[in-house]
């Protein structure tokens, strides 16, 4: 099943076929860009970042939606290796009730920009788990196969490790046949944000640009894959 048909279905299970055709037709014509922050602290640097990202993703074209999720607060646990989607021996948790829905709902991102602060030089311990529980859209089929996936990092030094937390995250999504996309000149890899102003992250005027790069590179990337 690839992932407009996963759309359809997943649609058609709870409500009326008319309704499903009419929202299925719409999401056909949009580009979905959802950012997911990744920070424990809720609307913080992570989140304000991505939201930078996600918002000059919006000006590339009138038909991309873009979407924030800020995991902060929520509880996430690592997979418990279930070797099924359904994750058997997964107890259900803020991903099951407040994630997936809105992952997955009108339709499975088109792109994504995952953001995570550096912790000692690495992703944080939230964004872990949020990757492993992307497996659910591993099976059956590569449901995010040509996802465009751009990621950013805040971090407290100017460099603190979050390029090594950009690599991580993308070598992580990679196992999805994700396209990567970095950004633009001055932003390569993705968006790196320097903390240096009390959590006013707006002040890191070059991190901003590479964040704004990054929105721009995720959207263009993801209009040219899917028009
Ligand atoms: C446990 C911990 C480890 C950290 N390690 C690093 C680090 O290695 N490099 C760095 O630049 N900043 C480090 N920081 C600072 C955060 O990355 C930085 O404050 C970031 O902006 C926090 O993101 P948030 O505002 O979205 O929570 C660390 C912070 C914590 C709490």
């Amino acid at each position: 099943m690839d992932r407009r048909k996963f759309l359809t279905s997943t649609l058609a299970a709870g409500a009326t076929a008319s309704v499903a055709s009419t929202a299925a037709a719409q999401a056909n014509k949009t580009i979905r860009i959802v950012g997911v922050s990744c920070s424990p602290r809720e609307g913080k640097t992570t989140a304000t970042a991505i939201q930078v990202a996600l918002d000059a993703a919006r000006t590339v074209d009138p038909r991309i939606r873009v979407e924030l999720i800020d995991l902060g607060g929520l509880q996430i646990a690592g997979s418990l290796g279930g070797a099924t989607s359904a994750g058997a021996s997964q107890p259900e948790d803020d991903f099951d009730l407040e994630v997936l829905p809105v992952l997955k709902t009108p339709c499975l991102p088109d792109g994504m920009i995952i953001g995570s602060p550096s912790y000692f030089r690495s992703m944080s311990a939230l964004c872990k788990p949020f990757l492993e529980r992307l497996q659910i859209f591993r099976e059956p089929k590569l449901l995010l196969a040509d996802m465009v996936l751009g990621a950013l990092a805040t971090g407290a030094y100017r460099n603190g490790g979050q390029e090594l937390v950009i690599q991580e995250i993308h070598t992580a999504m990679l196992v999805h046949e994700v396209m990567v996309a970095g950004g633009k000149p001055r932003a390569h890899q993705g968006a790196t944000l320097w903390n240096n102003w009390k959590d006013d992250i707006i002040k890191d005027e070059f991190g901003i640009e590479t964040a704004e790069q990054l929105g721009i590179r995720v959207a263009e990337a993801a209009l040219r894959l899917k028009t």
